[in-house]
């Protein structure tokens, strides 16, 4: 493959493509985002079609091209989640195992208490609501006190709606960061909303001063690994509030989808090196929670058209991708959003099309994207830099008896690395290995997600040159932490080859026989 010098990533927020497997357990069964805005007769998509949108698993109302341009995909989500962070979060390599709080009867005493006193006011409403709503229903009391109007809806979020004129935007922004900063941990919402409005009694609307605070991502992000590594990192829209800007160098704030598509058109014509991740999110806002499938119809017909221009634009060693972050029909009799597969083209000079099927978890795109930037997979990476660690870490091993120096370096999962070598004994049983010393460290300073490890052994004063595997107790511990699918990897000096913990212990006995969880 030739090296990709930039990456589109275009995100068409809530744009799914039929329901996901386990669309019902979020009360979600047959929805279908396309499907619903495809049934207006007002959807006209050419671009969108010839790259293979009509082509990809499942999709049934679109016209299927003969020899689409793009190499396309439909994807599932792994993350319990059917929401904008979740989404996006995913795709940047974070699996969120736990779906983020919500609140269907509102919020507990506690957070609302700590709430007014830190911004010292009061607080109207507290429920689920639709925004529109409940300007319409609590605006006027909220002229007449200055009490917050505070509400959330089916996804993790803390909403507070004001008049512009009782708390000017900047006040508002303040107040939603202090709420942000209480909101962490057992109620760490996925976003607290500033949801400014303007008018008069009766005749309310809000404007497009909203802005999101997300939560801070809970581990490095295939973001961060690219800024790191000196790529441009440019989010465009709200990819810099849902990364609460981690990991991303440079950020375009956007009122509508139009600004979005002119931003980035803009940014095709500089030369940056690295990825532009944009998100559109009028898809979402404007037309699928407001159940508003002709407009949402005509707002992706009307990208399509900017896709035709934009496609010109791209270089021979740039690369598009699209995708969707969760599903929001609109004609699906709820206004929240729908658990549904998403789309996911590639199209570039270098891309051959093909049709991928179906493909498990938005993190491909992350994978992706990094791949094509820098050669190489985040795992490979990934093992590369556990296996120096254990290098290193193997010359601090003390092992006058054995004169077998073995490393170890445990990653954990939000992105440290804990190292261990062996350590022996003049009475030899107290003598404990480099995988233990590194876990019980990690242990013992908080950490109990781990994501991989690395293991290297041999004689001492020698290089690395055969694989060292761990010896039952390591493994009995490391079950103890560790998933079945936990990746150990070896190295003998030349190959890393990766077992999974369940391979080098099946069967165990674990918590799960004692009944602890
Ligand atoms: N050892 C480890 O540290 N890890 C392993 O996976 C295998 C064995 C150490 C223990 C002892 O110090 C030496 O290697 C010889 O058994």
């Amino acid at each position: 493959m030739k090296q990709i010098n930039r990456v589109f990533l275009i995100v068409l927020d809530s744009f799914g493509i039929g329901a996901a497997p386990d669309a019902d357990t979020f009360g979600d069964a047959g929805a279908n985002t396309l499907a619903g805005i495809h049934g207006t007769g007002k959807l006209n998509v050419p671009n969108l079609i010839s790259m293979g949108l009509g082509n990809i698993d499942g999709v049934s109302v679109l016209q299927k091209s003969d020899a689409p341009t793009a190499s396309y995909a439909r994807l599932m989500e792994k993350s319990l989640g059917k929401d904008t962070t979740t989404g996006h979060w995913e795709m940047a390599g974070i699996i969120s195992h736990r779906p983020m709080p919500t609140y269907p009867n509102g919020f507990p005493p506690e957070v609302i208490n700590a709430f007014e006193q830190a911004v010292g006011r009061g607080t109207l409403c507290n429920l689920p609501y639709s925004g529109t709503d409940v300007i319409r229903d609590y605006g006027e009391e909220h002229l007449q006190t200055g009490k917050l109007i505070i509400y959330t809806s089916a996804d993790s979020v803390f909403q507070i709606a004001a008049h512009e004129s009782i708390v000017p935007v900047e006040e508002l922004y303040r107040i939603c960061q202090i709420a942000r900063d209480q909101l962490q941990g057992e109620h760490g919402v996925g976003r607290v909303i500033a949801r400014p409005f303007v008018g008069e009694p009766g005749n309310f609307r809000r404007t497009e001063n909203r802005r999101d605070f997300s939560l801070l991502p809970p581990a490095p992000t295939v973001l961060n690994r690219l800024s790191a590594r000196g790529y441009d990192v440019i989010g465009v829209g709200k990819i810099g509030d849902i990364f609460s800007m981690a990991g991303i160098t440079e950020t375009y704030p956007t009122h509508n989808n139009l600004e979005g598509m002119k931003i980035t058109s803009d940014l095709a014509q500089t030369d940056f090196h690295g990825l532009c991740f944009v998100n559109l999110v009028d898809f979402d806002m404007l037309y699928g929670h407001r159940q508003d499938a002709d407009g949402y119809a005509v707002a992706m017909s009307e990208f399509d058209a900017w896709l035709g221009e934009f496609t010109k634009k791209l270089r021979p060693d740039d690369v598009l991708l699209i995708t969707a972050d969760h599903g929001c029909d609109p004609t699906d009799n709820s206004t929240d959003h729908t658990r549904e597969n998403v789309p996911y083209l590639v199209y570039g000079a270098s891309i051959a099309p093909e049709n991928r099927g179906t493909l498990m978890g938005f993190d491909t795109v992350g994978e992706e994207v990094y791949k094509f930037l820098t050669n190489c997979t985040m795992t490979e990476e990934r093992n590369r830099a556990l296996i120096d660690n254990a290098l290193t870490a193997r010359k601090q091993s003390y092992c006058p008896y054995s004169g077998f120096a073995v490393g170890a370096a445990l990653l954990a999962e939000d992105g440290t690395i804990y190292t261990g070598a062996n350590i022996e004994s003049a009475s030899y049983s107290p003598t404990v290995c480099a995988e233990r010393v590194a876990t019980f460290t990690a242990v013992h300073q908080g950490k109990r997600k781990f994501t991989a490890m690395a293991i290297v052994g041999g004689k001492r004063g020698e290089e690395v040159s055969a694989y060292c595997a761990p010896c039952g107790v390591c493994r009995q511990v490391l079950a103890e932490f560790c998933d079945p699918d936990f990746p150990v990897i070896l190295f003998d000096g030349k190959t890393p080859k990766t077992l999974t913990l369940s391979a080098l212990l099946p069967e165990s006995f674990g918590k799960a026989d004692l009944g602890a969880h």
